[in-house]
C-alpha cells in the first residue's frame, strides 16, 4: 500500500508542518498582492503577510464569509489575470448571486491529484471502471471525480445525474468497479435496481464514494448491506477547491483525511470566531494552500465537525460532518439537524431510508413533520407502530415533539444529487 501512495502522504508531521509553513506564507503574500479585497480586509486588520511567521499565527488574519465572495461577484476575488483562468464553477445558493470560482491548469492539476488520491484512498486503482453519477455543469462534483478518476488511471464512464432507468442499465453492462454520486441519489438507484427487478447485490460495484451532502453511520450501513459494497465519505465544497479536499480511507471509515499539503484547517466557535483545539466540535474554517486562482483565506464553511488526529494516513481527519449551520433547525429552542432524523428512520423497522422534514407553523408555533415512506409490504400495523416509534426516539433523542407521517412506498419525491430534506413550508 505505501509503494502507491503521494510523496505528501508519506511526510513526517514535522516535514508536512514545515511545507504547510511555506505555502501559507506564500499564499498570504499571493492573495494580498492581487486581491483587493485580502489587501483591503488585512490592512484594516493591521496586518502583513510577513506577519505571518507560525501556523498558529494564521488566527490572527480576517476570516472570509460567502458574503465576501457574493460581493465580488462574478470575478473579483481571482488573483490571476483572467487568460490565466482555464476553468470557472459556481454554486448555485438558493438566494441570491451564486458563488463563482476560478481555477488555473496548475491549479486543475492540483485538483485532479487530490481526487486521484481520494478515489486511491477509497480503495480504486489504476484500470478499474469508474461511474460517474455527480452532476457535471457547474456544480463541481462531476467534473470534479471525472478528471481525479482519469488522474488515476481509471476508465471514466460520465453518466452525470439523472435518466435512473438508463444509468441502472449502463451499470449492468459496463460493468463498473466505482460509483462515485451523493448518498440520497444512490437510493434513488437502488430502487430503480429493484423496480428493474435486479439484485442490487449483483452488480459489478466494490465501492461507493458519496459526498456533496450530510449522510449518516445508519444511510451508510444502509447501502453497504444492500449494494454489497463499500460505502466511504468524500468532502469539499467550490470555494476551497470541490471534491476532493477530504476523503475517508476504505480501510479505517473513520472519518475524513484532511489533504492538509493543500487545504489548512481550522476549527472555530462558530459564534466567536475563536480557533478550538483539536478535538473540540465547531465550525470548519479553510485556507488554500497551493491555489493560484482563487485563494482562499480563513473560509468559514459553516460546517459542524471536529478535527482528530491521522490514523490511516499522517493527515488529521475531520469527523464525517452532521450539519451545516444552514440546516440547523430551532424548534421551540431545540437545535435539530436533519441527520439526527436520519439516523432515527434509518433503525425504524418497516420504514424506507426516503424522508423528508416538512416546517409549517400552526398558529405562532413551528411545527416539524417528519414524512417517511414504508417499506413495501409493510402492514397498516407495522406502519402506525412506526410512526409512533420514530416520535417517540425524537422525543427522548433530541427533546423536541414532532409530527410523523408514514406514506406509501414511492410517494416522496427522489433525489437526483444533492437532496434538499428540508422542505420550508412556513409563511
Ligand atoms: O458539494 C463538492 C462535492 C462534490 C463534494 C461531490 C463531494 C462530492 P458545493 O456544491 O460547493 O461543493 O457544496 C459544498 O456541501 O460546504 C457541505 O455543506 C456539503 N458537503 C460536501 N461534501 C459533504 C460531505 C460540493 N461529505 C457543501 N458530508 C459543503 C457532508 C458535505 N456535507
Amino acid at each position: 500500500m505505501t509503494a502507491l501512495l503521494d510523496t505528501a502522504e508519506r511526510m513526517s508531521r514535522d516535514e508536512l508542518a514545515a511545507l504547510q509553513l511555506e505555502r501559507l506564507r506564500a499564499t498570504l503574500h499571493h492573495a494580498y498582492a492581487n486581491v483587493p479585497h485580502y489587501r483591503a480586509a488585512f490592512d484594516r486588520a493591521g496586518l502583513r503577510p510577513e506577519d505571518c511567521r507560525s501556523l498558529a499565527d494564521l488566527a490572527r488574519f480576517p476570516f472570509t464569509t460567502k458574503a465576501d465572495l457574493r460581493d465580488n461577484y462574478p470575478f473579483g476575488m481571482f488573483a490571476v489575470p483572467q487568460e490565466q483562468v482555464r476553468r470557472v464553477h459556481a454554486s448555485s445558493g438558493t438566494t441570491g448571486r451564486p458563488t463563482v470560482v476560478g481555477y488555473t491548469e496548475k491549479d486543475l492539476e492540483t485538483w485532479a491529484d487530490v481526487v486521484a488520491r481520494s478515489i486511491r484512498a477509497a480503495g480504486g486503482r489504476p484500470g478499474q471502471k469508474i461511474h460517474v453519477a455527480y452532476g457535471y455543469g457547474l456544480f463541481t462534483g462531476g467534473l470534479g471525480a471525472h478528471y481525479g478518476a482519469e488522474r488515476l488511471g481509471c476508465t471514466v464512464i460520465p453518466a452525470s445525474g439523472g435518466m435512473t432507468g438508463r444509468q441502472v442499465q449502463l451499470i449492468q453492462d459496463f460493468r463498473p468497479d466505482v460509483i462515485m454520486v451523493t448518498p440520497s441519489y444512490m437510493l434513488t438507484l437502488l430502487d430503480e435496481f429493484e423496480r428493474q427487478g435486479v439484485d442490487p447485490r449483483t452488480t459489478s460495484l466494490k465501492a461507493g464514494i458519496f459526498g456533496a451532502e450530510p449522510w449518516t453511520e445508519e444511510m451508510r450501513r444502509e447501502i453497504e448491506e444492500r449494494f454489497a459494497i463499500d460505502a466511504v465519505d468524500i468532502y469539499g465544497l467550490s470555494e476551497v477547491m470541490g471534491p476532493g479536499v477530504a476523503q475517508e480511507c476504505v480501510e479505517t471509515k473513520d472519518g475524513l483525511h484532511i489533504w492538509e499539503d493543500h487545504f489548512y484547517p481550522e476549527v472555530v466557535d462558530p459564534f466567536t470566531g475563536e480557533v478550538l483545539p483539536d478535538g473540540e466540535q465547531g465550525e470548519l474554517v479553510f485556507t488554500s494552500l497551493t491555489k493560484e486562482a482563487m485563494p482562499v483565506v480563513r473560509y468559514r464553511t459553516r460546517d459542524l465537525t471536529r478535527l482528530l488526529p491521522g490514523t490511516a494516513r499522517v493527515f488529521r481527519r475531520m469527523e464525517k460532518v452532521t450539519g451545516r449551520s444552514d440546516d440547523l433547525v430551532i424548534l421551540r429552542g431545540v437545535n435539530l439537524f436533519p441527520t439526527q432524523i436520519e439516523e432515527i428512520v434509518l433503525r425504524t423497522p418497516a420504514v424506507s431510508p426516503h424522508f423528508q422534514l416538512r416546517l409549517s407553523r400552526e398558529g405562532r408555533l413551528d411545527v416539524l413533520t417528519v414524512r417517511a415512506e414504508a417499506r413495501p409490504g409493510a402492514t397498516p400495523q407495522q406502519r402506525a407502530a412506526a410512526a409512533a416509534s420514530v416520535a417517540a426516539a425524537v422525543k427522548d433523542g433530541i427533546g423536541v415533539s414532532v409530527g410523523v407521517e408514514i406514506l406509501d412506498p414511492e410517494t416522496l419525491e427522489r433525489s437526483v444529487g444533492k437532496f434538499r430534506r428540508i422542505v420550508d413550508e412556513r409563511p
